[in-house]
């Protein structure tokens, strides 16, 4: 633990020659899960869930009120603010006063407590920020969290520790991890270790203390006294019937002894709570007190244990006091199973058009924040001065928790998540401002016909690039005429083709840059395709002189229905559990057709466009995948798989939360001797932005534009989870089948996506990927207007003097308040990963007046195209 610790006076004092038993009293909230979070806050839709947000807040401060000795947690912030809003200034009162004696105390405090294996740093990142921002300015340093606390995710990701520990947090506490992991470790009490959450940063600046909860986040077995639970209360009086006081302290030093045997000190922690408890908190609160009563009675008698109302701060102050030393990690939690054959590892995919979806808005929010400071004070409506892009900074924030972005909710929740979404993107309408400062295209149709965009024959194209330094981008628009101009800001044409799309549709293709840097259109990458099967046959490298075999197809592997000896275990929502480890191909050639990109079928339901363009370094598979048939009354689970001539050795890499690169092998898991009982499931690991393979010479590194699952299960080969379709539920809680279809696809979701594939040179390779993948997390952004320009319209505006060093990323420019605005700008090399760019860089910022927009047009539309269709429908 780190030295600089801060003692925290409110905690209760505990016994040095006692086991000391700190009950903490905590309630989980999903911010949406079961029912949406809204109707969690109001406790809305009883018949779905009995759960009301409103109503534990109303009655913990209540009962907090009766007895000073009580405590309790409180995690989701996004629920704590829409309660706190709607009370009196004396209750509010009331409660700064709790909570400055530490009798309330906040734990996290993000907006939520987020997904760890979908979600991409820098959201996790914003929703830690709106949470903790919202605490430090209504509670000050009191309501500064300590403790980082994700008793809920379904496997734990490195950057996570890694960010806690950067956030300042002192301890981080979870519920989950492998069953096999959990058992070793119980046995060589090491349940509380100390994560080394970087390879890149300098001890001891990513470690972060590390608790594994006994009981996940429930109380122990017996003692759940919620207005929920079954068990029996504590029955005190030895005139009535049934007495049982004596019963319940004697189970109760019976769970603590044995618990006491399993972690390294004289303190002991039990979570006195679970999903949405407290909402009478009497029930709990009475029989806590009596509980804590009697057990230490038999102190009088020798008893050597003792009960305290606690929190994990105070939990973590007294084993810091204890001066121990903790078992070293600095690998990650992942993948996570409850048994033999329940692997969470199909959330990595669940839900794929959602999980784009929150990705691309991400993409857009940034954009949105960056606009509102260049567009200057016109740009900041908003009613904090902070801009309107309140809204989608809310509804992000609410997208990373663990069952929002992980696809794990209800299908009418996944619905209310993306409505907020569409919702952000609406009040983000400072984008007007994008007619003043961006880079505009016009573009003339040649032909008197109609556009797709309207009536107008001319319209224009103006371009936002959130990231810091030029990029190249191909851009394909829908058209409806067979010849165009395009024109650039500076009048110059622009190449560009049109060519023939699916279901009659054409698209208009033009490269974008965003700074001129005269280079000529270079052929970077070359393909084959096999005439027989047409499929890709090889990849090649013209600049590096590098060839790889390259073989790419689709598969399905069948779903468990869970009908088997070993296990009832089904595939579903959370779980990946094939019916056997050999998928189904879906067609052993493709029908392919090559206009300039090659296009091929493999089934009515899976179809893919090859693309290359001049320029780029990175060769594009377009997938369409859905409606995924549901006649064998299974579902089916398809991947894309890339074999190749790469000797892996059964080594595969796959990124943390966007960030560091973390080496996998096949059936191996780096602090434990893994009995690997699920082949395929058990060997994927979330993708959150991309993942490779790699031998001496070549590495071959594939993009993703959104988070999912994936793994390496032969040699030289990655595959990937594109798609999941499922008739059965998978017993963890949703209820439901993921069976996903909407209004434009009642026969089932189709999802369209982009891999891109890159081959490198292993010790150069992250300076290639390192930039794609940021481009394709922060991509441009485009709007579009009729017709051409006004005259005086500024053409074109950059927000930097220079672009950025090529390590140095611009993570985040946001408006603070009225006066401040908020940079973070990070290093995004991981250290030895790059020759030229692991290293430390020097930047001199210097703030130029903030520009207003010149020219006030109207705003028409924001789209987007080629790649990045959404098919989510709203
Ligand atoms: C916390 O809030 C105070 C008062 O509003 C402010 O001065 C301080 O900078 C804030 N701290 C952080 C870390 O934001
Ligand atoms: C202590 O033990 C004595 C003798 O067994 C018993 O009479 C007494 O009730 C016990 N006290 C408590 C607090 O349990
Ligand atoms: C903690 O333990 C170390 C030895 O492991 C010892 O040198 C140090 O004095 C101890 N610190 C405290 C405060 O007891
Ligand atoms: C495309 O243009 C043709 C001829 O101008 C028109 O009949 C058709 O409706 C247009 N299609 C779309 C999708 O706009
Ligand atoms: C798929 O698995 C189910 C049982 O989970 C089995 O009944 C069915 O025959 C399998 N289908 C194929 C094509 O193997
Ligand atoms: C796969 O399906 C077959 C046929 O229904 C069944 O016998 C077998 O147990 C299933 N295996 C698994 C792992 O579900
Ligand atoms: C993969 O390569 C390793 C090392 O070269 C070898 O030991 C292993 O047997 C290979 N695995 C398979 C499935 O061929
Ligand atoms: C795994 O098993 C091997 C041999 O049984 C043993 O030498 C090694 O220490 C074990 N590793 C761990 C991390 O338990
Ligand atoms: C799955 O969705 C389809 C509609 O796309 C529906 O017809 C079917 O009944 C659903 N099946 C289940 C098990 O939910
Ligand atoms: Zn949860």
């Amino acid at each position: 633990l780190l030295s600089a610790f801060p003692i925290n006076r409110s905690c209760h004092a505990t016994k040095p020659n006692m086991l000391n038993v700190h009950l903490v009293p905590h309630t989980h909230d999903d911010v949406g899960w079961l029912k949406t979070v809204d109707q969690y806050y109001y406790g809305d839709r009883n018949d779905i869930q009995h759960a009301g947000v409103q109503y534990i807040l109303d009655s913990v401060v209540d009962q907090l009120l009766k007895n000073p000795d009580r405590r309790f947690i409180y995690v989701e912030t996004a629920f704590f603010y829409r309660w706190w809003k709607q009370q009196s200034s004396s209750m509010q009162q009331t409660v700064k006063q709790l909570v400055n004696e530490g009798r309330l105390e906040f734990v996290n405090g993000g907006w939520c407590m987020s997904d760890e294996a979908t979600t991409h740093y820098s959201a996790v990142i914003d929703q830690m920020t709106m949470g903790l921002r919202f605490l430090n300015e209504t509670f000050g340093p009191c309501g500064r969290p300590r403790v980082a606390w994700h008793i809920d995710p379904f496997g734990h990701a490195r950057e996570h520790a890694s960010m806690f520990a950067q956030m300042g947090y002192d301890g981080f506490f979870f519920g989950r991890l492998d069953y096999q992991d959990r058992a070793r470790r119980m046995v060589k009490r090491e349940q509380e270790l100390l994560w080394r959450a970087s390879n890149s940063l300098t001890p001891p600046m990513a470690d972060l203390f590390t608790g594994i909860l006994p009981n996940g986040y429930n109380p122990p077995e017996g003692f759940c006294w919620d207005q929920s639970c079954d068990d029996p209360p504590i029955r005190d009086d030895p005139d009535l019937e049934d007495y049982n006081v004596d019963d319940v302290v004697k189970r109760f030093l019976t769970i603590a002894n044995s618990q006491a045997m399993v972690y390294k000190t004289n303190h002991i922690i039990m979570t006195m709570g679970s999903d949405f408890q407290y909402e009478n908190a009497n029930l709990w609160y009475k029989n806590l007190d009596k509980l804590i009563r009697y057990v230490n009675g038999q102190q009088a008698n020798g008893s050597k244990v003792n009960v305290l109302y606690s929190t994990p701060s105070c939990y973590l102050q007294e084993l810091h006091r204890a001066n121990l030393t903790w078992a070293l990690k600095t690998d990650d939690f992942f993948p996570y199973a409850d048994d033999a054959h329940d692997f969470w590892t199909g959330y990595f995919t669940s839900r794929p058009a959602l999980k784009r979806y929150e990705r691309i808005s991400n993409s857009n929010l940034q954009t949105c924040n960056q606009l509102e400071i260049l567009g200057g004070p016109v740009s900041r409506k908003g009613p904090f001065g902070d801009g309107e892009s309140q809204t989608m900074k809310k509804a992000m924030a609410v997208a990373q928790h663990h069952d929002a972005v992980s696809g794990t909710e209800k299908q009418h929740v996944a619905n209310d998540y993306a409505r907020r979404l569409a919702n952000g993107w609406q009040h983000c309408q400072v984008f007007q401002v994008l007619r003043g400062i961006t880079k505009h295209f016009s573009i003339k149709k040649r032909k008197k016909n109609q556009c797709s965009f309207g009536s107008a024959a001319i319209f224009s194209v103006n371009v936002y690039n959130p990231l810091a330094r030029p990029v190249a981008w191909p851009v394909r628009l829908p058209v409806n005429g067979t010849s165009y101009v395009v024109s650039d800001a500076e009048g110059k044409s622009v190449d560009c083709q049109v060519c023939p799309y699916m279901h009659d549709i054409v698209h208009l293709y033009f490269l974008l840059k965003t700074e001129y840097l005269c280079v000529h259109v270079l052929q970077f990458i070359r393909v084959t395709f096999d005439p027989d099967t047409g499929l890709l046959s090889s990849l090649s490298n013209l600049e590096t002189k590098q060839t790889i075999k390259l073989t790419q197809n689709f598969y399905w592997y069948n779903a468990s229905d869970g009908n088997n000896k070993e296990s009832n275990q089904p595939s579903g929502a959370y779980i990946f559990r094939p019916n056997s480890s050999t998928p189904f191909i879906i067609s052993k050639t493709a029908k392919t057709e090559s206009i300039q990109e090659v296009r091929q079928w493999f089934a009515p339901w899976v179809s893919q466009v090859v693309r290359l363009y001049g320029d780029s370094r990175a060769l594009e598979l377009e997938w369409t995948v859905g409606p995924l048939p549901i006649d064998d009354d299974l579902g089916k689970e398809v991947i894309t798989r890339l074999d190749t001539s790469i000797k892996t050795s059964e080594y595969f890499y796959t990124d943390s939360n966007g960030r560091e690169m973390l080496q996998r092998k096949k059936d191996f898991r780096p602090t434990w001797n893994l009995s690997q009982s699920e082949p395929i499931a058990g060997n994927y690991y979330p993708i959150n932005s991309r993942a490779f393979i790699k031998d001496d010479v070549d590495q071959l590194t594939v993009v993703t534009d959104r988070s999912q699952g994936g793994g390496s299960l032969q040699n030289g080969s990655l595959e990937i989870m594109l798609h999941r379709r499922l008739l059965y539920d998978d017993v963890r809680g949703v209820g439901e089948p993921l069976n996903e279809s909407s209004g434009v696809f009642p026969e089932g979701l189709v999802v369209r996506g982009c891999l891109r594939l890159s081959l490198d040179r292993p010790p150069s390779a992250a300076d290639a990927h390192r930039p794609l993948a940021q481009q394709v997390v922060l991509q441009p952004l485009l709007t579009f207007t009729d017709g051409d320009l006004h005259p005086n319209t500024q053409l074109e505006f950059s927000g930097l003097q220079a672009a950025l060093p090529p390590a140095v990323h611009l993570l985040t420019l946001t408006q603070w308040d009225k006066d401040s605005v908020l940079l973070r700008l990070e290093h995004q090399f991981q250290s030895q990963e790059s020759k030229v760019n692991s290293h430390p860089v020097t930047v001199n910022l210097q703030v130029r007046h903030s520009i207003t927009h010149r020219a006030h047009l109207t705003f028409t539309t924001l789209i987007e195209f080629g790649c990045f269709i959404q098919f989510y429908n709203i």
